[in-house]
């Protein structure tokens, strides 16, 4: 894999750390070959809410914990709705959580985020999780995304940013808990994936 440079981390967003173009074309083909590996043994799925409403988004996960939503609500699960066990964070992966968060606990989780043209997710705080110190990790391959995010508490102003293939964000400290989502992707802004789309990774600790 061709080496990182964390000292990219180049803009902030309320507080959130972007590195912009922290991944270079041929680590995100990389990359998106790692994840089409976990995609194969742990499908994407269509996620729905305890209101059972169908997410636009397609989600798999990698690490010890996916995080999972049907009818009875949303949590961390050590399995695929399958029964298997999640496969493991790649290393590809895991080298951009060691870049950018050094200092942090080791990733349990890598959440796969799949936007087909049309998905998007709602404003939300990331917060299943134990220990807000540890930092959310975010990564864009593919189509460009428009990201916004805004307070701790829901409502009040937000700043938007286009979210490019290679991107790498950083939610952590004051920034750790801002109501964040995506209000759309750009389709056919990158040529990174086999036709339009966009794969997000969110990496985090869980316990
Ligand atoms: C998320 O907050 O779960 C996803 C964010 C993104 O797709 O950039
Ligand atoms: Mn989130």
């Amino acid at each position: 894999m061709s080496e990182l440079h964390p000292s990219s981390a180049n803009r902030t967003i309320r507080g959130a750390k972007l590195h912009d173009g922290l991944l270079d074309p041929a680590a995100q083909l990389a990359m998106v070959a790692d994840i089409r590996a976990v995609a194969r043994d742990a499908p994407f799925v269509t996620p729905v809410t305890r209101f059972r409403r169908e997410m636009s988004v397609r989600m798999t996960a990698a690490g010890r914990f996916g995080w999972v939503t049907d009818r009875t609500g949303y949590r961390y699960e050590p399995r695929h709705p399958s029964g298997v066990a999640w496969p493991e964070i790649p290393a590809s992966v895991r080298a951009v959580w060691d870049a950018v968060a050094p200092n942090a606990r080791p990733p349990e989780s890598c959440l796969v985020n799949w936007y087909a043209p049309g998905a998007r997710m709602g404003m939300h705080q990331d917060r299943d999780e134990a220990d807000f110190d540890q930092p959310v990790v975010s990564i864009s391959l593919g189509d460009d995304a428009l990201f916004r995010i805004g307070n701790i508490a829901r409502g009040g102003p937000t700043e938007s940013v286009w979210l490019r293939s290679g991107d790498v964000l950083v939610m952590s400290g004051d920034a750790r808990l801002l109501h964040h989502g995506v209000d759309r992707i750009a389709a056919g802004t990158s040529t990174l994936l086999d036709g339009p789309g966009r794969i997000n990774l969110t990496l985090r600790v869980v316990t």
